[in-house]
């Protein structure tokens, strides 16, 4: 489905990634691990055209994604959430949902937003799929809290929920669980599941925490020093002991 290959981004003498290639299967959880600075993110804003590469390719469903911008990879089914969440705090949980969806007839979705009558069938469609998102993220009974109001945990779910809102077929997460209390990492690693096994989606993701990607990943990719150094299902990442002594430390 996403075929990245011969990736190299070099930042004023910093080589970020290096000849990283990687193919995601479709319908799988993919989860990207390794220590910080070796290029995870790099990696990331590259598939989503925040930054050009180098050189390499990346292909989704066969087609090339090199010199697109940003909200045409969007166009693509492509989501992804940042690392530093990037929530409108001052907006209400579900407005942050509504600012999710798709760009409308070319207007720009924020003022088509704020333009539209409540009594409109199309703000009622986006009102009806966000009420959807959040019942299914289990933020409902905050919907009209501002977003600055909710835990740090429920920030986290609540990108998930924005991420969704364009209705992509994959998702790229940037660290979906670190700095959550262990109650809220199993619901989000249940959510995940559930979006892979009930609603087909690809997810793409980085997380430092090793049992949450142990337990959710179909296919586990190290990375150090811009470079993979293996790849393998969980229980072969298991069984490499050095390998998680030396890269998650
Ligand atoms: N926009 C940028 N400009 C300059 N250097 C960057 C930029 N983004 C990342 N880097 C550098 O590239 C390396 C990899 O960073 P990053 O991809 O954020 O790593 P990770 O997500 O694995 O922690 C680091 O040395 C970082 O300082
Ligand atoms: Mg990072």
């Amino acid at each position: 489905m996403l075929e990245i290959r011969n990736l190299n981004k070099n930042f004023d003498g910093v080589q970020a990634v290096q000849d990283f290639t990687l193919s995601l299967q479709s319908g799988k959880i993919t989860s990207l691990i390794g220590p910080n600075g070796a290029g995870k993110t790099t990696v990331f804003n590259i598939v989503t055209g925040f930054i050009y590469p180098n050189s390499g390719t990346v292909t989704f469903d066969n087609a090339s994604l090199r010199n697109l911008p940003p909200w045409k990879i969007a166009q693509l089914s492509i989501s992804r959430t940042f690392q530093d969440l990037r929530l409108f705090k001052r907006l209400t949980v579900l407005e942050n949902v509504l600012l999710g969806r798709k760009h409308q007839s070319g207007e720009r979705f924020l003022n088509a937003l704020l333009n539209f009558s409540t009594e409109s069938p199309e703000y009622k469609d986006h009102l009806a799929k966000a009420i959807s998102l959040l019942e299914f993220v289990g933020l409902m009974e905050h919907r009209s809290q501002l977003t600055e109001n909710l835990s740090y945990g429920q920030q986290k779910l609540l990108t998930i929920a924005c991420c969704l809102a364009a209705e992509p077929e994959m998702l790229l997460l940037d660290e979906p669980v670190s700095g959550v209390q262990p109650a809220m990492v199993d619901k989000i690693a249940e959510i995940l599941q559930q979006l892979v096994k009930k609603r087909r989606k690809t997810i793409f993701l980085i997380e430092h925490d090793m049992e949450f990607v142990l337990r959710i990943s179909d296919l586990v990719v190290v990375m150090d020093e811009g470079k993979k150094i293996t790849e393998g299902n969980p229980s072969v990442i298991r069984s490499q002991p050095e390998i998680l002594e030396a890269y998650l430390s």
